[in-house]
Formats: C-alpha cells, structure tokens, sequence
C-alpha cells in the first residue's frame, strides 16, 4: 500500500475545448466511514458508489484485518460487520499509505480495544500530526507509544474500560471530531464532542444512520455539542455513496478556465459543509448552473453544468475554510487565471495536509509564472486573466507534489489552460483518491499524459 519511490512524471498542455458529461466517483469522507461502519455494525451493509481509491482500499484492509468480512459482489460491497465492541486483534501492523482519515478514524475507532494495534504510513503520512487524535485518547485511558512530536508509526492499546470525555475540539477538524466520537462507540456512558467551528458532519450523520444514539444541539455562536451514547448496538445498512465534490474541483475548474468548454458533471454531493469552492466559483463570476439538486441517502446531491468563464479575483473568508479545505490548491489555479488579486485566508490546516500544501502551491504557482505572496496561513494570488505566459518558466521546472494527489491534479489542470505546459513529478498519487481522473479528463478533452521515459 505504502506509495513507492517510483514516480510517474505527467505534463498538461493547452487544450482545445472541454466538452461531455461526466459522472463523479464517489465521496472519499463517505466511503472511509461505510467500510469503518459497515465493518463494525452488526448484520450486512450493502454500498453502492464506493470510491475505490487506494486510501479508502486501506481502510477496508485494516477492517478486513480486525475481524469484518468485505467483499464486492458485481457493483455492491457486501460486509458482514463484527457488532459493536467485537473487533478483533489486528495480527500485523495496519498500513493506511497516504491516508489521514482512514489512519485518524481508525485510530479512534479501536483506540479504546484492550489489546495492541499498530498504524503505519508512507512518508507523507508519517510527517503528519497524530497528536490531536492521540490526545482525546489518552483522555479516554488508551496506552499511547509513537515516534517523536506524536507521529508514525503508533501502537495503542485501550484499557480495560475506556473513560467517556468531554472534548472540545481545539482546531477545525472533521478528523479529531469524527475520532473521538467512534472512539465513544466502545466506552460506557455519554461522550461529548463540542465542535466551535463546524466542519463535515458525515460521521454524525451515518452513525445516526446506523443507529446510534447521538443528538447535536447548535448554540447561538454556532457551537455545536454532540453527545454519543456508548456501546450501542450498530446496524448494517444500505448506502449509495454520492460523487465527491473534492474530486468534481477539478473538471469543474479546468471547464471555467478552458475557453469554449461546455461540460455537465453528475452525481455531485452537495453537502454544505463541502460547497464552500463552488460558493467561491460562483463569486468570482463562475458560470455553474445547479441542475436536478435532490436529496439522495440523506445527502443533498445535484448536477453541474459549466462553462468557460472571466472569473476576477476576490477575497475569501476565513470562516468558509472548513466547507473548502481541500480546494484551496485548485482554487488558487482558477485565481491564476482570474481578472486582479485573490486573496485566501485562515489556511493554518493546509500546512499539515498530505503535503505543506500552503508552501507546494506558492512554489508551483511561482515556478509556473504566477505571482503570489505566501503568507503563514494566507496566499495571495495575482492572475492573468488569458494565461499569457503561464506554465513552466524553463524545461526544468517541474511541480514537486510531495505525495500529495491534490497537488498534482490542481497543477495539471492549470497546463490545459495556460501557454506553456505544466509538469508534475508524479502522476501516481492520484491514484489514492481519484483514480479515474486521467482517463475522465481526457475523455472530456484536455491534454494531460504521463512522461514517456526515454527508452
Ligand atoms: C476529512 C476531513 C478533512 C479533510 C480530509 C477528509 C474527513 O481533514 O481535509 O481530506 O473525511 O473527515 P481535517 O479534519 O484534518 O480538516
């Protein structure tokens, strides 16, 4: 699982217009948590939609590993769930290769087992903070070992009976939020979550789904406490997991910015904790037109139209980075492109991403002709509105993606529309969370390959 040293070098050229219809495979969140719920829950969850990249491969590996039985049959995944508080002793170490959520959830997950597991990662995931995960559980009685400044590899080990706590999350963070409350599942008693800023509420919403007794009261200020009985019982259930908008980014940006495009993406979820790019699109004089929205398992769904637009530069609020925080590298593509200046603040999470996201994309962005100020947890972006003189200022600069799959896609996508090619140094990592986005970018038109090696 773990991504290897071998890269897959890939190039962007400018691009006729994109054109087609296209369907979204499905949402990363979602489907980490119906293999992590569906594993646990007593009785079958059948999934339609799953996304099979290699991150959410890892977390079926690592439920396969403590006990659940998954299989695909044609286009359902069918698993038999362990019930509650049953997971058994993984015998080997639990490989997440690049993945946050699966690695911080399940962490959570069987945090309070008595007995050992063992995370491990690629280098992206090992350079990672597990500290504010590992912290709540420590809270809760988990035996904590990890390398230095709380990374990989960790082994935990719960404790005979894992204390509930009241914890309010210090950073906005779905991950630490979704961590402690599967955590809850296996303690006696209420476990608390008290969320200040409100991020992606997928794990509330699917364990309600499968059952659990958990209730969310929003303040006045917009505080949210969540309070989780432990120790439920948990029922399988049916899901169809809806296309995810993190991916969808990215053919929509590249159909704004590729003159003459016209391209509809369905199947889009269109939670508003996950619209804040499209919001932002939209101001910037985007042309998206919201088709058939409908409400599908509980999620709200639609599909897009878009069209090649003049976007112009504005600023975006601190406060919309958690409906966004995986959008900012492609977001700050459409600014390269926009009339003036773009200005992104209340980035501080972007630093600890798959990558330094933050500084990946100023130094793609300067070695691609752009100018932008870096800032400690804020980019500035001046575009071009035409792209004139856009790409790669000489033959050696080449977008360096440090593993991380959303680097490399929001630079390709920035090729197709300026006037010099636009090279990453590895194409492979995508594969964790979008592994058809090669072959659907090219079918709708654009110019995007792997490096040929020479022979
Ligand atoms: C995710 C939460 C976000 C996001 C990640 C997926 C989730 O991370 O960046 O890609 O599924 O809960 P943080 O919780 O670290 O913000």
């Amino acid at each position: 699982m773990t991504h290897g040293a071998h890269l897959k070098p890939a190039v962007a050229q400018k691009s006729g217009p994109l054109a087609g219809t296209v369907r979204m495979p499905g949402d990363k969140s979602i489907s980490h948590r119906s293999f992590m719920l569906g594993g646990l829950a007593s009785g079958q969850t059948r999934i339609t939609g799953l996304l099979e990249g290699d991150d959410v491969l890892a977390t079926g590996a690592a439920m396969r590993a403590m006990g659940a039985h998954i299989r695909k049959e044609d286009d359902v995944w069918i698993i038999d769930g362990v019930g509650n508080g049953c997971l058994l002793e993984p015998e080997a170490p639990l490989d997440f290769g690049n993945a946050g959520t699966g690695v911080r959830l399940t962490m959570g997950l069987v945090g309070p087992y008595d007995f050992d597991a063992t995370f491990i990662g690629d280098a992206s995931l090992s350079g990672r903070p597990m500290g504010r995960v590992l912290d709540p559980l420590r809270l809760m009685g988990v035996q904590v070992s990890a390398a230095a400044g709380d990374r990989l590899p960790v082994t935990l080990h719960g404790p005979r009976v894992a204390a509930p706590i009241r914890y309010r999350v210090p950073m906005a963070s779905a991950q630490v939020k979704s961590a402690v409350l599967l955590a809850g599942l296996n303690a006696p008693g209420t476990t608390v979550v008290i969320e200040p800023v409100m991020t992606r509420d997928h794990t509330e919403k699917m364990l309600e789904g499968f059952g659990a007794q958990i209730s969310v009261e929003t303040d006045g200020d917009g505080v949210r406490t969540i309070a989780l009985q432990g120790q439920g019982a948990l029922q399988g259930q049916v899901i169809d997991v809806p296309g995810d908008p993190s991916s969808t980014a990215f053919p929509l940006v590249a159909a704004l910015l590729v003159r003459d495009s016209d391209v509809i993406i369905r199947n889009v979820l269109m939670n508003p904790l996950r619209t804040g790019l499209i919001t932002t699109l939209l101001e910037m004089g985007g042309n998206i037109e919201i088709m058939n929205a409908r409400v599908s398992g509980g999620e709200d769904v639609a599909d897009l139209r878009v069209r090649s637009s003049e976007l112009h530069g504005v600023r975006v609020p601190p406060e919309r980075a958690p409906s966004m925080i995986d959008e900012y590298p492609v977001l700050a593509i459409a600014a390269s492109f926009a009339r003036g200046e773009t200005l992104m603040e209340g980035l501080e999470e972007l630093r600890v991403k798959e990558s330094d996201r933050l500084s990946a994309v100023a130094e793609g962005l300067k070695i691609n002709g752009v100018d932008c100020d870096e800032g400690e947890s804020s980019l500035r972006v001046r575009g071009v509105p035409d792209g004139a003189n856009l790409g790669a200022l000489r033959a050696d600069c080449v977008v360096q993606t440090h593993l991380d799959h959303r680097i490399a896609m929001a630079f390709l996508v920035m090729g197709l529309a300026s006037e010099r090619p636009v090279s990453v140094d590895d194409a492979g990592i995508i594969a964790t969370s979008f592994p058809e986005f090669m072959d659907l970018m090219t079918g709708l038109g654009a110019d995007i390959g792997l490096v040929q090696e020479p022979a």
